[in-house]
C-alpha cells in the first residue's frame, strides 16, 4: 500500500498558541461545504479541514478565500499522519463524517477508522475534546463502536453551537437516510 500523506502547509501559530480560539478539525473535508458554512457562522471558532486529494483541498482554499474567512483553512493530509503536525490537546472538536466506507471485508484495512487513527485522535483531541463520527454504513457504525469500546465514552456535552449538516450529510437526509451518530470523549 502507499504511504499517507504527510500535513506540508503549516496551521497558522495564532491557531495553536495559548489562548487561542477553539480548534474544530474536519477530517475528510471534500470540498469544504461543511467547512465554510460553520467556519462562517462560528466566527469565534477556528476551523480546519484535512483532505488527501489535493484539488479538494484547492478548491477548499479557494471558497474560503472568496468567502475572506480568516478562521479556515484546508490542508492536504491522509489517514493517522494527517493529525501528527497537530499538538497534544490542540483541538475542541474532530469531525468525521461519513468516511469512506470500504463495504467489501478484504478492503476494511483501509478504513479511517482504525485503533491508529484514534490513538491520534485521543492525542490531539486530549481530556476536553470531542469526537463526532458519522455514518452511514451499518457495519462501520459497529466498528466505530468497538474500536472506542474501551478508551471513550459517550460525550453528553452540549456546546451549544449549531453547525449546518455536511455535503453527505445532506444526500442522505434527502434519500430518508438517518446518518448514524457517535459523539465521544475519552474516559
Ligand atoms: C465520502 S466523502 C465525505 C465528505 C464530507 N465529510 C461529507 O460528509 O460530506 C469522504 C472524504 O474523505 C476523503 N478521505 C477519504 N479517506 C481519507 C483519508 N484516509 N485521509 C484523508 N481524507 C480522506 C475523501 O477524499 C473524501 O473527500
Amino acid at each position: 500500500m502507499r504511504e499517507a500523506l504527510p500535513i506540508i502547509q503549516p496551521i497558522p501559530e495564532a491557531w495553536l498558541a495559548p489562548g487561542a480560539h477553539p480548534l474544530e478539525v474536519d477530517f475528510g473535508c471534500h470540498r469544504g461545504s461543511f467547512l465554510l458554512a460553520v467556519a462562517e457562522g462560528v466566527p469565534e471558532r477556528n476551523f480546519l479541514g484535512v483532505e488527501r486529494q489535493s484539488s479538494r483541498v484547492d478548491r477548499c482554499n479557494a471558497g474560503i478565500a472568496r468567502h475572506c474567512l480568516g478562521n479556515a483553512l484546508a490542508v492536504r493530509g491522509e489517514g493517522a499522519s494527517g493529525l501528527e503536525v497537530l499538538p497534544q490537546a490542540s483541538v475542541a472538536v474532530l469531525h468525521i463524517s461519513f468516511p469512506d466506507p470500504w463495504p467489501k471485508r478484504r478492503h476494511a484495512g483501509r478504513r479511517l477508522i482504525s485503533s491508529e487513527f484514534l490513538a491520534g485522535a485521543a492525542r490531539v483531541l486530549g481530556p476536553h475534546g470531542s469526537l463526532r463520527l458519522m455514518t452511514d454504513s451499518a457495519d462501520y457504525f459497529s466498528s466505530m463502536r468497538r474500536l472506542t469500546a474501551d478508551a471513550w465514552c459517550e460525550d453528553e456535552r452540549n456546546d451549544g453551537i449549531v453547525r449546518p449538516p455536511t455535503t453527505f450529510e445532506k444526500t442522505f437526509l434527502r434519500l430518508g437516510v438517518a446518518p448514524l451518530r457517535l459523539t465521544l470523549r475519552l474516559r
